[in-house]
């Protein structure tokens, strides 16, 4: 596997494979690899002739309190874990070539509405950072396919209408969440938890599962969703949401409406922020 931090040597290697039609695969991620991204992977290798990945931790997504400085940089581990993956390239950017005029002084994306629920309301400008950087991605790029985690929800719908909005030649595909054993969401922040912490953790996705049954033995969503921040907040989480919503829009269910949604979790452990969610269809 090749790496490359510049744009003309990641130009010159794709124009390769083109120039014998070959297709494109493309995982975009920030490092930090696990069995989650390395599932992406395969995901793009089982459908493009090539596979390439990045590795790049945004600045421009994180917020001022957030762990941008500690966030875990592995890039010889994450070489290996792509080069067992048989990914043929990885693009691993400094900040000028992403941010030719800084982070803060280069155009920036927002997708409006999506944006404004959920993480888009506790993460402020998230959403901008991660529709901007994927766009610069795939313009340097130029895959035929994108991989993303079913795990960021919201991140996966704010790319496709950035997609389908901008009309960018490239399909995204959504990939099922890959979680251990215990049923906890793969993520690189899981390495902060502590032993105690990682212990709760799973109740997340426990509590998505018995949204799922309340909402089937007929409760009212409203209710589901107290119920549900009540039994993470009693084992010690501090909970931003655990709401169900229409998993088209993220829109609140409308009267009666069952079919389409998903339920939502983010909750906090201690210093961790973790993330989760479930499609009930
Ligand atoms: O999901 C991630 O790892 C990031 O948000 C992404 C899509 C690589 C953009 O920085």
């Amino acid at each position: 596997m090749q790496t490359v931090q510049d744009a003309p040597a990641l130009r010159a290697a794709i124009r390769g494979w083109r120039s014998k039609g070959q297709t494109v695969g493309f995982v975009p991620t920030m490092g930090n690899l696990h069995a989650g991204h390395q599932s992406l992977i395969r995901q793009a290798r089982a459908r493009t002739d090539r596979v390439v990945a990045s590795v790049f931790v945004n600045p421009t997504q994180f917020g001022p309190n957030e762990d941008f400085e500690h966030y875990p940089r592995t890039l010889v581990q994450d070489q290996a874990a792509l080069a067992e993956q048989d990914c043929d390239l990885l693009f691993a950017p400094e900040v000028a070539t992403m941010y030719p005029f800084g982070p803060q002084h280069g155009v920036s994306l927002h997708v409006p509405q999506i944006t404004e629920t959920l993480d888009g309301a506790h993460r402020p400008g998230h959403f901008d950072g991660v529709a901007t950087v994927v766009c610069k991605l795939f313009n340097l790029v130029q895959p035929d396919l994108a991989v993303f985690g079913q795990k960021d929800f919201q991140q996966l719908k704010v790319i496709e209408r950035m997609v389908r909005d901008l009309s960018l030649p490239v399909r995204v595909m959504a990939a099922p969440t890959v979680r251990a054993e215990d049923g906890l969401a793969l993520s690189s922040r899981n390495q902060y938890l502590s032993v105690d912490e990682r212990n709760k953790a799973p109740l997340i996705h426990e509590t998505l599962h018995k949204m799922r049954n309340l909402l089937n033995e007929g409760h009212a969503w409203r209710v589901i969703e107290q119920v549900a921040a009540a039994s993470l907040e009693r084992a010690g989480f501090v909970v931003d949401y655990a709401v169900i919503r229409c998993s088209e829009d993220l829109a609140e269910p409308r009267q009666g409406e069952h079919g389409g949604l998903i339920a939502l979790i983010a909750a906090r452990l201690g210093h961790t922020r973790l993330i989760d969610n479930l499609l009930f269809d």
